[in-house]
């Protein structure tokens, strides 16, 4: 790389709570380095398109405090094309975009990595509510999603007790259960169901359900993730194979919003100034982690052919606190 001047930003994939923490950090630390920040529109979309502009740092104020991204975010499907990165790369060129800090999900960072490949530096942060990224023990929105859940679970427990019923409720996470899993042990759940794990029905929700039920339980939550999906058949199966009331809430798309949690706008801060450091010094196409409780960063092909597991102690947690 050339000497730095100029970064640009943007956001990409499914908003989460935080990413617009992480674009502050990303314009102010850039100034304060004496960088200039220009501020992507809708993900590699406004890239394609040279939806553009330069970010000051009061184009930034009044911004941390705010859910889902101030930048937009968008899929788009030209820039999964070789022709489509190549014309990204010569946008970038046009409004002399020496680097660029993208904030989005594993779909984001490899479109960033091939950015990268073809002589666009690069450096990712992990934005996405799921925790799938598997380079990183944390990715920003995470914990405001779960406290949003939380809220959820907390209300519905309330009706679920007045009504002695069994609820259902599924939360998000296509391919992940990060978000099912914990909620589950916050939550108090009797079952939880992840997409990483196959279940039966009658073991992993009826049993549970029929025990606690044997030792005086009188209502109960059951927790699914989105990638397993059927709460409404689930919920319908419970009803018929107990006889106890059971109702089903999809939680969907208000698990995205909100204002984030202390901890989502710290870490989007930390996050998105390391980035700018790591440009600083040279180091380019890099992921920003969170590991041990330190913030690091990794190789950015490296980091996309790492593995993240679910953690088997927290689903056997889950089951013995369910008792
Ligand atoms: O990746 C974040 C996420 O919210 C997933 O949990 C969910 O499966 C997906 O995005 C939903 O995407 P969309 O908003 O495009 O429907």
């Amino acid at each position: 790389m050339g000497k730095l001047k100029t970064i640009g930003v943007l956001t990409s994939g499914g908003d989460a709570p935080g990413m617009n923490a992480a674009v502050r950090a990303v314009v102010r630390a850039g100034i304060y380095y004496g960088l200039k920040v220009m501020g992507i529109r809708k993900g590699y979309e406004g890239l394609l398109k040279g939806d553009i502009e330069e970010m000051t740092a009061r184009s930034v104020g009044d911004l941390i405090h705010r859910g889902g991204t101030a930048l937009q975010t968008a899929r788009s499907p030209e820039f999964n094309t070789e022709a489509g990165v190549n014309k990204a790369i010569a946008i970038a060129g046009v409004f002399g975009i020496d680097a660029l800090v993208v904030i989005g999900g594993d779909g984001s960072y490899r479109g960033a990595l091939d950015l990268g490949k073809k002589g666009l530096p690069v450096i990712c942060i992990p934005g996405t509510i799921d925790n799938d990224i598997t380079c990183t023990e944390y990715t920003i929105g995470f914990d405001t999603a779960m406290n949003t859940v939380q809220d959820a679970i907390d209300k519905i427990r309330d009706t679920a007790y007045s009504h002695e019923r069994c609820s259902v409720l599924e939360v998000m996470g296509r391919k992940a259960g990060y978000i099912a899993l914990n909620v589950a042990i916050s939550g108090g759940a009797e079952a939880v169901v992840l997409p990483e794990k196959d279940f039966n029905i009658d073991i992993d929700i009826i049993k549970p359900i029929i025990e606690g039920r044997n030792r005086g339980k009188k209502h109960y939550l059951v927790v699914i993730a989105e990638g397993v999906g059927g709460a409404v058949e689930i919920a319908e199966y419970i009803e018929k194979k107990t006889e106890i009331k059971t109702r089903a809430t999809i939680l969907g798309h208000i698990q995205r919003g909100g204002s984030p949690t202390v901890y989502d706008r710290v870490m989007a801060s930390r996050m998105g100034a390391h980035a700018v450091k790591l440009l600083r010094d040279g180091h380019v196409n890099r992921a920003v982690s969170f590991i041990n409780g330190q913030i690091t960063d990794y190789d950015l092909a490296e980091a996309l052919s790492m593995k993240k597991t679910i953690d088997e102690e927290m689903i056997e947690l889950n089951k013995i606190l369910a008792l």
